[in-house]
């Protein structure tokens, strides 16, 4: 048998007697409960772990990872984790982190058979039809994938405010969702800047009249697509619109 996970217990040992030579009530301390801030919902990928890359401790990051930390609403997995962190542990901020150089959005932009992961990734596919125009003309294929990743994170922070779970906490709190990626070279977090902090970020057919009150969806404007057939050629312009 191959023995390299004896590596783990060893190393698990020093990091148990470490901590208490630091402080002898780590670790009771930590079994009392915990309070994190935030959610990080990130890639699987082994090379991006939340704690490590932000130099946070143990207590501190409620952690849910995926290929290629898709928000998919119909994952039970996610939705749960993203219930208990929302409601009962009250996290202030949500971060959605990708990656450059992530193997599942690479995957993703191949036509190549890899088996039933293709339905997991199919949902990055979408992110990519949906932005094609933007990333057809990006010649590197390193350089499209790496915008597909951050193209992916802004879907996946837009996809969280969809979600029932995140809409019902802004009708009684502030909650920040948050897209970023991470790059693999340098160590570095890119902050995309797409915060989303209340129901006038999202399109309004996405929001739910939470508690019986009525979404302002007059404050915000909406893409109307006007279609237009004419001499055998159909014509889509999307006009700026007020919604009422
Ligand atoms: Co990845």
């Amino acid at each position: 048998m191959d023995k390299s996970y004896q590596k783990l217990i060893q190393g698990n040992k020093l990091y148990a007697e470490t901590k208490i030579f630091q402080d002898p009530e780590y670790f009771s301390n930590l079994s009392k409960g915990q309070t994190p801030n935030y959610l990080w919902i990130g890639c699987s990928d082994s090379r991006v772990p939340a704690n490590e890359i932000t130099s946070t401790h143990s207590g501190e990051i409620f952690v849910h990872r995926n290929i290629a930390n898709l928000v998919v609403h119909t994952d039970t997995n996610l939705l749960s984790v993203l219930e208990y962190a929302v409601k009962y542990l009250e996290v202030k901020h949500i971060i959605v982190c990708g990656h450059y150089g992530c193997g599942g959005i690479k995957a993703a932009m191949t036509n190549t058979y890899h088996g039933f992961v293709d339905n997991w990734l199919r949902n990055i596919k979408d992110v990519y039809h949906k932005n094609q125009e933007e990333l057809l003309v990006i010649k590197d294929e390193d350089d499209r994938a790496n915008r597909l990743s951050e193209l992916n994170v802004i879907e996946q922070v837009r996809n969280l405010a969809k979600t029932t779970i995140v809409q019902e906490a802004w009708s009684k709190r502030k909650l920040h969702l948050h897209g970023w990626v991470y790059g693999l070279k340098d160590g570095l977090v890119k902050d995309l800047s797409v915060i989303h902090d209340g129901q006038k970020d999202i399109d309004s057919i996405y929001r739910f009249n939470i508690n019986g009150t009525k979404a302002k969806a007059t404050e915000v404007k909406s893409a109307v697509p006007v279609v237009k057939l004419s001499q055998n050629r159909v014509t889509i312009k999307t006009k700026q619109r007020r919604v009422k």
